[in-house]
């Protein structure tokens, strides 16, 4: 069973509520929120604040949050109190990323890393039983709407490997570039936590939905 977890950052601002209802509506769980500060990624979205206003007047969505920042302990505490629900951030950001998961947990919150396309999966290996989810990143981090990186493909497919190897319940979330045309060779890689911001965001948010729902 997969999920979809729309990227708000394709979505338009001025019509937030609205496009929130159409995802509460048809059956949408997820919220993948992409927190970017401009400097580990040259893009600035938004951050605890917003997301903060989302969880008040959206208490049933789980709030996937991807952190694209440096040194994302400087934030972990504003996410936790913002009401996310789960962090994904990238190991590249900073020199302890086991303290970070660490905290995440005792604030009893799922946490994961986020891997660029050219970060391999060594870096989960010693802590694969802290990690609650892996993301695969299929674009360079910072910017909706490019296209999927083909050589990810087997990266997903390790990263299934790795989990059914470690035997415990890793959500494997795959992000950047997908669409309903590719969506169903990412689910048959592995992934379970699918996300997308343009298709669906970007074009009828109905239609799209109901595709992805019906191949999810
Ligand atoms: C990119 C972000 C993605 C982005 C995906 O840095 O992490 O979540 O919003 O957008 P699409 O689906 O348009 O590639
Ligand atoms: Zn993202």
């Amino acid at each position: 069973m997969a999920n979809l977890s729309p990227s708000l950052l394709a979505c338009n601002f001025f019509e937030l509520e609205k496009n929130l209802d159409i995802l509460k509506n048809n059956g949408i769980k997820y919220l993948h929120l992409d927190v970017m500060d401009g400097n580990f990624v040259p893009n600035i979205s938004f951050g605890p604040a917003i997301i903060k206003q989302i969880r008040e007047k959206y208490p049933e969505f789980i709030l996937d949050c991807h952190l694209m920042v440096n040194k994302p302990e400087n934030i972990i505490d504003d996410m936790l109190n913002a009401g996310a629900d789960i962090i994904t951030f990238h190991p590249e950001s900073t020199f302890h990323p086991h303290r970070i998961i660490q905290t995440v947990h005792k604030a009893g919150k799922k946490c994961g890393l986020a891997l660029n396309p050219s970060t391999g999966l060594d870096c989960c290996e010693y802590i694969i039983d802290d990690l609650d989810i892996i993301l695969v990143m299929s674009v360079n981090p910072g910017f909706g709407g490019q296209s999927f990186i083909e050589s990810q493909y087997s990266k997903i497919k390790d990263a299934r490997k790795m989990i059914e190897k470690s035997q415990k319940d890793i959500i494997l979330e795959v992000d950047g570039g997908v669409k309903t045309s590719n969506v169903d060779k990412v689910l048959e890689s592995g992934a379970n936590l699918i996300v997308s911001g343009s298709d669906v965001f970007n074009q009828n948010i109905e239609s799209q939905l109901d595709i992805y729902n019906e191949k999810l």
